[in-house]
């Protein structure tokens, strides 16, 4: 997958800057053909020669080469780099770095090339537990996501500091392995639709749905699902990205603090509550229905928390509203005024099953989520799905988020 790919590591002064050197022997095992530049205060973690070396190349510090360089006419080094980069990694990248990326400040080689870049950059924050949790760095990693970077979210554990917490930079697999699942999706989106641009769905009003009902049986028990509405978050975040008006309807255990604050968000609890929610939302232009409503309901609800002593240990259900189906219903007889969407979660005969439901449903199109596949399903930050139309079905694969673009732009470009 990485054979012939270009990559440029940007390594920033941290402790885990010697960690860079093992990701660069993985890229390098892997096929890839990658370059070095370091921040000036890199240099005092690891030696510039120690990258040359192994890259057999120059790594450039300042964007300007040194007077005394032989080579004097390469001022435009960083405009280069950028065109020749298929991807940009910057690992580890400390709370300064990371706030220069978001500012698009160029005071070196490697803050030059990023603002030139137009490849994915994958940025890996690592810092002090404190230092990441600190009001202003989550702000920064809120507008690099809503930038268009790609975040690595670091590993909890122990510190250079000596204490624990979140901050340290991913083993050089674990980014590896991102790198390819960005690229990979980075080209599916070059093969299906090379027009999409941030205008995409511009004027349309578009309502997602995200995260898990919860049916109480008393104050203190409910019934639910191990959804985090990650990718229904994915979803909204990528129809933002593309101009839409976006509300998001999202269960209330959902964290939503990384949103763009242009989405508009309505928190649900139980599918009752969801289904009004949608019934006074539902002529929105399009309707993507990401939640995981609980199919099933205790009969009754009590007010009180049922003691132990008087339970019966049999719990009678009855089922939910359909929303989906009521969705496709109502809007039968009159295809084309609204686009609908629905998510099959299907453990066998995904693409059989997801059939079915599109059909049997009415809606326009279904994803089909394989939870058979080690990178999908509940909590990942990873999918893979099978879209299914009214004529194709295609897979898409990477991070929720480049799922999320790829099959809106699928959909709204095909
Ligand atoms: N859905 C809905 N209302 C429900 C159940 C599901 O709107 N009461 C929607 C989901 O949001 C999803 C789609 O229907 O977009 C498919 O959900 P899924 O649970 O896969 O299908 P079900 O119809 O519930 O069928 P089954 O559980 O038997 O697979």
């Amino acid at each position: 997958m990485l054979r012939g790919k270009h990559i440029v590591i940007g390594v920033t002064g941290g402790i885990a800057a010697y960690k860079a050197v093992y990701l660069l022997r993985h890229l390098q095992e892997e096929g890839a053909e990658v370059r070095v530049t370091m921040t000036p205060a890199a240099t005092r973690f690891v030696g510039v020669e120690t990258f040359a070396a192994l890259t057999r190349h120059e790594v450039p510090i300042r964007i300007f080469p040194d007077p005394t360089d032989s080579i004097s006419d390469n001022w435009t080094r960083h405009i280069q780099w950028a065109e020749w980069a298929d991807m940009i990694v910057v690992a580890p990248c400390t709370a300064n770095s990371l706030a220069k990326i978001v500012h698009g400040l160029s005071d070196s080689m490697l803050m030059a090339t990023i603002l030139a870049a137009r490849c994915p950059v994958l940025v890996c924050p690592t810092m002090d537990g404190e230092m990441y949790q600190a009001p202003a760095t989550r702000a920064n990693l809120q507008q690099a996501k809503e930038l268009g970077f790609h975040l690595m979210e670091p590993e909890s554990g122990y510190l250079a500091s000596g204490l624990h917490g979140p901050g340290r930079l991913p083993e050089p697999e674990v980014i590896t392995g991102q790198i390819r699942s960005l690229l990979e999706s980075a080209e599916q989106h070059a093969e299906k639709s090379p027009e999409a641009s941030p205008k995409l769905l511009q004027g349309k009003r578009i309502l997602v749905t995200c995260g898990a009902t919860r049916e109480f049986l008393d104050p203190v028990r409910f019934l639910s699902n191990p959804s985090t509405g990650k990718m229904g978050m994915a979803m909204a975040d990528a129809a933002a990205s593309f101009g839409a008006e976006v509300t998001l309807l999202h269960a209330d255990s959902v964290d939503t603090s990384r949103l763009p604050g242009s989405i508009e968000l309505i928190p649900f609890t139980t599918s009752d509550d969801l289904f009004n929610h949608v019934r006074s939302r539902a002529d929105a232009d399009v309707i993507i229905m990401t939640a995981a409503v609980s199919d099933f309901r205790p009969v009754q609800r009590h007010k009180q928390k049922v003691k132990k002593e008087s339970a019966k240990l049999e719990l009678p259900l009855e089922q939910t509203p359909d929303i989906l189906q009521w969705l496709g219903d109502r809007r039968s007889g009159r295809p084309g005024e609204q686009v609908l969407v629905g998510f099959a979660m299907e453990t066998e005969d995904l693409a059989g099953r997801a059939r079915e439901k599109r059909i049997r449903k009415g809606v326009d199109w279904m994803v089909g989520n394989d939870l058979s596949d080690d990178n999908s399903g509940f909590a990942v930050d990873t999918n893979s799905v099978l879209l299914i139309g009214p004529h194709s079905e295609n897979r898409f694969k990477g991070t929720k988020v480049d799922v999320a673009r790829g099959v809106l732009q699928h959909i709204f470009v095909s």
